[in-house]
């Protein structure tokens, strides 16, 4: 379970650095813009150290779908920019709510489990948990809910997540 648990975390930390490296790439020009999204990028890089960490120490072999999480990632970030601000956000929003869930599973799952060893991993999920959900509403606040088509972007990328984190954990 653990190896699983820290697989799709690094494979999903990988795809969040490059999703902002990718949107940056479009709305870097922006100072604004530039500033939020560096920002919320240097947190997915201390994400990933932390993960890349975890799989040093529990000897979890990755997922073989690490390039196709980094790709997939940065695709995604320019895609999603390329619509607009407001879509650039609404990526965000969806890929944050369902890593939101995503990490709050795992937390359930390890609260079950009472093993010393076990409370660093918890905490730094905690701390990864909070701050994705900053970012959720980060997004929001940007208009991340006014980009044309909202509901159906919104849908489809939360939901290629779910496949994604299905993936990553078996592949
Ligand atoms: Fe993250
Ligand atoms: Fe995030």
């Amino acid at each position: 379970m653990i190896d699983k648990f820290i697989r799709v975390n690094q494979a999903g930390e990988t795809a969040a650095v490059t999703i902002y490296k990718g949107q940056m790439a479009v709305l870097g020009g922006d100072p604004e813009l530039r500033e939020l999204l560096t920002h919320m990028r240097d947190q997915e890089v201390v994400h990933l150290d932390i993960m890349d960490k975890h799989i040093v120490d529990y000897r979890v072999r990755p997922t073989l779908l690490q390039p196709v999480a980094a790709i997939g990632g940065y695709i995604l970030g320019v895609v999603s920019a390329m619509l607009g601000t407001k879509s650039a956000m609404t990526c965000t929003e969806a890929v944050e709510t369902r890593i939101g869930m995503h990490y709050n599973d795992q937390l359930r799952d390890l609260h079950l489990l009472k093993h010393e060893q076990l409370e660093e991993l918890k905490k730094t999920i905690a701390k990864c948990r909070d701050e994705e959900l900053e970012h959720l509403d980060t997004a929001v606040d940007h208009g991340a809910r006014m980009a044309p088509l909202y509901k159906m972007q919104f849908e489809f990328i939360k939901n290629g997540c779910s496949v994604a984190i299905w993936l990553c954990q078996r592949i």
